[in-house]
């Protein structure tokens, strides 16, 4: 899904790009996504608009179908609207290089999904360490950048279980140490809680409340169909037929 823009070449980063400041973490205006289903055009996001403000931790809710995953997707660069514009941290994602969106992905953005997603291989601190050892740091710094993050999550005596020798509220601690290993100015979470019983999702959201408020304006923006886990929000916002409904 390669945008031809002019604005830099393929090979230059995003370091090179001058961000704006001052600004809020997220606009979008117009978001326009839809989806070719055989002979039929579903338009998952529809004109959306949003203003996100950075430390914040606002929760998506709206009923199944109404865009709310496509619009966690195209916040976090994995997917691209057909229209309208998405300024994330002072970046306009349709104007990066795929392998811009990529390093996007890899630095400004964390993911917490509601299977977790952790690699059944690998250790809680390994887990943890992946993203930076993809980015090249060295085992031994990752490791104990890892390790400092499992305390933070209340994990610092699980490093190295793995995934099948922890409870599932563990594993989604894992997955919020993993997110923030690389220090992203946005935390992503597409139901972060469903798969968990209410009083570990609490425990969760607690957490997520405090990665939200923590260091110098970060944004978490959660999705769930959960009322409750919404409350634990700053904000919430509704997404119905693939808009806004506030
Ligand atoms: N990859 C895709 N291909 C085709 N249609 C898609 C795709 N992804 C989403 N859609 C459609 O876009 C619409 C919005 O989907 P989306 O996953 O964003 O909804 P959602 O609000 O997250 O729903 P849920 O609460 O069930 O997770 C739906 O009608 C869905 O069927
Ligand atoms: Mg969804």
């Amino acid at each position: 899904m390669r945008r031809g823009n002019g604005l830099s070449e393929p090979s230059s980063g995003l370091s090179d790009i001058r961000e704006a400041s001052g600004q809020p973490i997220v606009e979008a205006i117009d978001l326009v996504r839809e989806y070719q289903m055989g002979q039929e055009k579903v338009r998952a996001l529809d004109g959306l608009n949003l203003t996100l403000e950075a430390r914040q931790f606002v929760s998506i809710v709206g009923p199944s179908g109404a865009g709310k995953s496509t619009l966690l997707h195209v916040l976090g660069a994995l997917d691209v609207p057909d229209s309208g514009s998405i300024i994330v941290d002072g970046l306009d994602l349709a104007k990066l290089s795929e392998e811009q969106q990529s390093e996007f992905r890899r630095t400004r953005v964390g993911f917490i999904f509601q299977f977790f997603n952790l690699i059944p291989t690998m250790s809680a601190w390994e887990n943890v360490a992946l993203p930076r050892l993809l980015d090249g740091k060295s085992l031994r710094s990752a490791k104990s950048e890892a390790i400092a993050l499992l305390d933070r999550v209340g994990l610092g005596d699980r490093s190295k279980h793995r995934p099948s020798e922890l409870s599932g509220g563990q594993m989604q601690r894992v997955a919020i140490a993993r997110s923030l290993i690389m220090s992203p100015r946005i935390v992503l979470a597409d139901e972060p809680t469903g798969n968990l019983d209410s009083h570990t999702g609490e425990s969760i959201l607690e957490l997520l409340t405090e990665v939200a408020h923590e260091g110098d304006g970060r944004l978490v923006v959660m999705v769930t169909h959960d009322n409750k886990a919404a409350a634990h929000a700053d904000r919430t916002i509704t997404v119905r037929d693939g808009k806004i409904q506030e």
